[in-house]
């Protein structure tokens, strides 16, 4: 049986095949249909047009009139931190009061405050937890989603973590459906207390000892490392990415949230798939970017949330380096997985147009965790991931009513959710 969506107000972000990103000019456009149909067989789209064009086959296609919705593909999420162990509440009481970021990590709180919620948590518990916040972040219209590890930073805790993102892969959210998921190992997401004084023996501890199991459980798609000074350093990173490809993982990498330190240029070196945070950035980071493939990832919801400077996106677009934008969602730095809020940031804050944040938070997001085959554009073939907007006549209307979502109806694969 073939289900025929009709009446779509207009259906967005329609692309060929052979477009797998976009950049510079190219992100000011998301080609559109209006008054169209979408027909969906086997979770897959079959094809899309202009409704005057629609023919029906009796007894084969199965009518829905969606009076006026309008229609587009779900949201990629390519960064969280969606798995950890408790909210971090305290820490957020004691910026208001004055204390920064870095000054609350220096007093043992942070990533290291979240690692120590995390041991004491069973798996079991810690993938209820997390299945509750997956299930929230689709009700917002996310429908493919990255989720780094690196709250454990040792070896059991490492992975207990990548071991519910498995289970959060095997999760059939509905009959026969399953959501897009990616693995990060950030096993390098902070230096543990007991390395305090000789953190490159925890880096050798992740390259000797923890690599190796991640590879052999199968547990990760990619390697993460946060860059940046206490943390790793950029010939840390290095050591890290280089050990992480030799079992075929590539790299996606935190880099220039907080100094500019050159890691950049190395990520683009070890052909990274992407380069995360960029709140901060130098025209050499910039140049290094522009003629590779790596994407540039802009968190706004993590700058609203600290206080940061947002990332510069249109010095980026201007060097046709693609942009993506994801969510951040961590205990910490963000505690919203909501991609409608990191849309409005973007336009408002950031200033890009409705449609360069759209096809920063789709196509882009979909190439920034290599499922551009499948997800991130309304194409024949992929995915019948879609999101059903109610109440609004244009893309603009997405971000302009911010801190509310205007979705009224989320499908993956074919299936309401
Ligand atoms: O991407 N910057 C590094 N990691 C996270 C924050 C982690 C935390 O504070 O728990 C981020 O913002
Ligand atoms: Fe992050």
């Amino acid at each position: 049986m073939t289900t025929v969506y009709t009446n779509i107000k207009e259906l967005f972000q329609i692309r060929d095949a052979s477009i797998k990103r976009v950049i510079g000019s190219q992100m000011k456009e998301c080609p559109s249909i209006k008054n169209a149909f979408i027909k969906i067989k086997d979770g897959v789209i079959e094809d899309f047009g202009k409704m005057s064009d629609l023919v029906v086959v009796e007894n084969q296609d199965q009518i829905v009139d969606v009076q006026n919705t309008i229609v587009t593909p779900g949201y990629v999420d390519s960064h969280t931190h969606l798995v950890f162990a408790a909210t971090r509440e305290k820490e957020f009481e004691d910026r208001i009061n004055g204390l920064t970021y870095e000054q609350i990590a220096a007093r043992g709180g942070g990533i290291l405050n979240s690692a120590a919620r995390l041991q004491d948590m069973s798996e079991d518990e810690l993938y209820e937890q997390a299945l509750i916040r997956l299930k929230e972040v689709i009700k917002t219209g996310t429908t493919s989603i990255e989720i780094k590890s690196g709250y454990g930073l040792s070896m059991e805790g490492e992975l207990k973590m990548l071991r519910v993102i498995k289970r959060l892969k095997e999760t059939e959210l509905s009959p026969g459906v399953f959501m897009s998921i990616k693995a990060t190992f950030l096993g390098a997401h902070a230096v543990p207390l007991k390395y305090k004084d000789n953190k490159q023996d925890y880096v050798d501890f992740i390259i000797a000892e923890m690599l190796p199991k991640v590879a052999s459980e199968n547990l990760a798609d990619y390697i993460d490392v946060f860059c940046e000074k206490n943390y790793f350093s950029v010939s840390q990173m290095v050591q890290i990415l280089e050990a992480g490809a030799k079992y075929g993982l590539k790299a996606k990498v935190h880099v220039n949230q907080f100094n500019v330190l050159g890691a950049i240029k190395k990520a683009v070196e070890h052909n990274a798939i992407s380069v995360d945070h960029l709140e901060v950035l130098e025209d050499e980071d910039l140049e290094s970017l522009s003629n590779s493939k790596t994407i540039a990832t802009a968190l706004p919801s993590c700058s609203f949330f600290l206080g940061l400077d947002y990332t510069p996106v249109h010095d980026l677009m201007d060097k046709d380096i693609a942009v993506a934008l994801a969510s951040d969602y961590n205990p910490g730095s963000t505690p919203s997985g909501n991609l409608n809020f990191v849309f409005s940031l973007a336009c408002i804050k950031m200033k890009m147009t409705p449609q360069q944040a759209f096809n920063a938070l789709t196509i882009n997001a979909a190439a920034a965790v290599e499922l551009d085959e499948s997800v991130g554009s309304i194409t024949k073939g992929k995915r019948a991931d879609l999101l059903f907007f109610k109440n609004i006549d244009n893309l603009a209307g997405i971000p302009y009513n911010f801190g509310t979502s205007q979705i009224d109806k989320v499908m993956i694969s074919g299936t309401f959710m």
